[in-house]
């Protein structure tokens, strides 16, 4: 199992419990996707907290999920009944533990948690699990451009790091960094629709640090 056991830890401490729909995630869908009828079905890998759960139930459309902390389900369970089949524990670089086929797959920020190998695997079953000449869309996915690149610990390859001692990947486990080229390889059986390098200068409360990721939709082709 590739998943860091770190994000139980966090959800144990109730850190990092974001509830609200990330802005970039409903931008791509609304453009790339358009999500109408009840019978479109939506794939999250890693909902963490649920962040991007109201904004599919408000859409009205089938969502299923799966997720590596088994406390944070067992929280999603509780708040969504409706979706205790729909929201699964378990790894999704190893196995996407649902027999249907998807309308639209997406991340924020979860994928680019695991190693590249991993995220190799994960890209196969993105593949398999989505209908042809529909979307996969990945937001935040964090960028070799992040200042944070530079500190923390090679792990598995060149790419992947962890053991960062402070900032924002503290205690996260591993961490996977991205360039343009790299996301064009990792994606080489998709047609890229949109790739945006989101780099953001902190100018206080220290400047020349920057946070960087890439927001994606590629298409199955
Ligand atoms: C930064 S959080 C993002 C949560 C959510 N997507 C959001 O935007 O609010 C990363 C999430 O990905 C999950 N995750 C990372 N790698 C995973 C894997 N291989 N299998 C299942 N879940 C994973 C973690 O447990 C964590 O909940």
């Amino acid at each position: 199992m590739n998943y860091s056991s770190e994000w139980e830890n966090i959800y144990q401490r109730n850190e990092q419990l974001s509830i609200w729909p990330w802005s970039d995630l409903v931008s791509y869908v609304m453009r790339y996707s358009k999500p109408v009828a009840e019978k479109f079905k939506v794939l999250e890998l890693g909902c963490g907290a649920g962040a991007n759960i109201p904004f599919f139930q408000h859409l009205k459309v089938d969502y299923y999920a799966i997720e590596g902390s088994t406390s944070i389900v067992n929280h999603l369970h509780n708040k969504y009944p409706s979706l205790s089949t729909k929201i699964k524990t378990g790894d999704f670089t190893q196995e996407f533990p649902f027999d249907v086929s998807f309308d639209l797959i997406f991340d924020r920020a979860s994928i680019t948690h695991n190693n590249t190998d991993t995220i190799r695997n994960c890209i196969s079953l993105i593949y398999s699990h989505l209908k042809q000449g529909n979307i996969f869309i990945g937001i935040d996915w964090f960028s070799t451009s992040h200042s944070e690149f530079k500190n923390g610990i090679i792990t598995d390859d060149e790419n992947t790091k962890s053991h960062f001692i402070n900032g924002q990947f503290n205690n996260v486990g591993q961490v996977h960094f991205s360039d343009k080229l790299h996301l064009v390889k990792l994606f080489e059986k998709f047609e890229f629709i949109k790739m945006e390098h989101k780099i953001v200068a902190q100018e206080f409360p220290k400047a020349d640090y920057n946070f960087a990721s890439y927001n994606f939709a590629v298409k199955k082709i």
